[in-house]
């Protein structure tokens, strides 16, 4: 049988400790969230659907909880040991929990809580595992000093998860201690509004994150929404650029850490520079706006302006608004906006990133796919001639809808917004035809004005 322990002596004294923790996220998230943590300077392992291991830090393990926008929960395995399925799982587990010094990771005085995940390989009930291991704990406290911690499953101070399979149990604690992908600043919403750590994951992907070659200034000069609704990407980009720490908030008393005996206050309130660098990003693009990348937020329906831009308040952004440009802007007058800026060399290198209309019910699939080939034809009539190639990421719940996209060389992530599976089709836009065709055969005129024509009329369909 064999044993992995977590090191037996933490103190504050180790910060350079190695810990083995699992990184959880959204289903379909792992590369994104692989990403992030290679930008934060972190290695890490894809194990499985939602789990990452990093070997870290206490300083790894404070920095994900603090700036991670695409993680779930952070976890420390404390034992893992090989069990035998076939014999009484819920006593192996209360003799697992039995061989761990809970008194070493937690006090008399704080409330626990177990969650349990059993695979379905598993013939065990689960709610009786939980309870031998929650004896386990009991009795640890209670041989030394005859008392034991309440366990409180709705707001613990301390929670412990547990793991099964038919041939390894774990133990891990919940260092994290709440889900890290909530935010707080949505206070309008619009309909089907993206989830914040997917609009965050997708930015990942599509290289949001990377520096130009000097590494003096951003990737991309520009970021391009034609159908922002209640701004989900452009705050997510901002507070990317801007060094927001999207735990913030859950830094004032929410991470489990704070309840763990090993938690070095020392070295968090090192890296608990948060605010500060968040207000010294929001000062540099106030005073040199030229840093800032040029932001495009555009929506057919005023209401979703409106909703961007209360958004972007709540999220501490309300500095950056005059730079922004949002406006009521339906897609057949995207080309009109977009081409000058492209004559003028603003957009050398803008991400374009949308997340359309869905068309969930029945009989929107036809009237969808026309919107996706004209959001292709609009995008590559304004870029056409430039010399320009823009990194194009679209969302869509069926994957022939982005099928249609002229991109090159497609790379397609498969992930979920809430209950709906997405895909996310991005790659660079296959440069746009229309202005040589223009140039080189009069006929070719005819073409682009009845190509304008249908995407006005695609619009008047879509919009009604
Ligand atoms: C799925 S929502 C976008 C949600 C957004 N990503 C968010 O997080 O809130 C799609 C948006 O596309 C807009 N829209 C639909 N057809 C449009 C068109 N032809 N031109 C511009 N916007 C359009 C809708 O008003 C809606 O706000």
């Amino acid at each position: 049988m064999t044993e992995t322990t977590a090191p037996a002596s933490l103190t504050a004294a180790s910060p350079e400790l190695s810990l083995d923790l699992i990184i959880t996220c959204a289903d379909g998230l792992e590369a994104p969230l692989q990403t992030e943590l290679t930008s934060f300077g972190i290695a890490s392992e894809i194990k499985s659907t939602g789990r990452l291991a990093v070997t870290g830090t206490l300083r790894d393990l404070y920095s994900i909880c603090l700036w991670s926008r695409v993680a779930s929960r952070v976890l420390m395995l404390i034992k893992r040991k090989n069990i035998n399925a076939e014999y009484d799982v819920a006593e192996q587990l209360y003799g697992l929990a039995k061989s761990v010094n809970w008194i070493e990771q937690f006090s008399l005085e704080q409330t626990f809580a177990i969650r349990l995940s059993v695979d379905k390989r598993v013939a065990v009930s689960q709610q009786f595992a939980m309870l031998r291991i929650k004896d386990a704990i009991a009795d640890t406290f209670n041989e030394v000093y005859d008392s034991r911690p309440n366990v409180d499953s709705k707001n613990p101070d301390f929670s412990i998860f547990a793991t099964v399979n038919d041939k390894q149990a774990e133990l891990y604690l919940d260092l994290s201690g709440t889900s890290l992908h909530r935010r707080g600043y949505r206070v309008a919403m619009t309909e089907a509004p993206l989830k914040e750590n997917l609009a965050a994951a997708l930015l990942y992907s599509a290289g949001w994150h990377k520096k130009n070659e000097a590494g003096n200034a951003p990737f991309y000069n520009a970021l391009i929404d034609p159908m922002c609704g209640s701004g989900t990407f452009i705050i997510e980009a901002l507070l990317m650029h801007c060094d927001y720490a999207v735990g913030i908030d859950k830094a004032a008393n929410q991470f489990g850490f704070y309840q763990w005996q090993h938690h070095d206050d020392a070295l968090w309130q090192q890296i608990d520079d948060a605010q500060t660098r968040f207000r010294e990003a929001l000062a540099i693009a106030n005073e040199q706006p030229d840093t800032l990348p040029l932001i495009l937020g555009f929506d057919a329906d005023s209401g979703a302006i409106l909703a961007t831009e209360k958004n972007l308040i709540a999220a501490g952004l309300q500095d950056l608004l005059p730079l922004l440009d949002l406006e009521t802007r339906a897609l057949d007058q995207l080309s009109t906006v977009l081409k000058p800026l492209v004559d003028d060399g603003r957009l050398s290198n803008p991400l374009i990133i949308t997340n359309p209309p869905y068309g969930e019910r029945l009989g929107d699939e036809e009237m969808i796919k026309p919107l996706y080939q004209a959001i292709g034809l609009i995008l590559q009539d304004s870029f056409a001639g430039s010399g320009i190639d823009p990194m194009l990421g679209i969302l869509a719940s069926n994957v022939e809808q982005v099928d249609i996209l002229p991109i090159k060389e497609p790379k397609t992530l498969r992930c979920h917004n809430g209950a709906i599976t997405v895909y996310f089709r991005y790659g660079t836009l296959i440069a746009g035809q229309t202005g040589n065709l223009v140039s080189r055969f009069e006929k070719r005129e005819i073409e682009v004005e009845e190509g304008q024509d249908f995407i006005n009329r695609l619009q008047k369909t879509c919009l009604s």
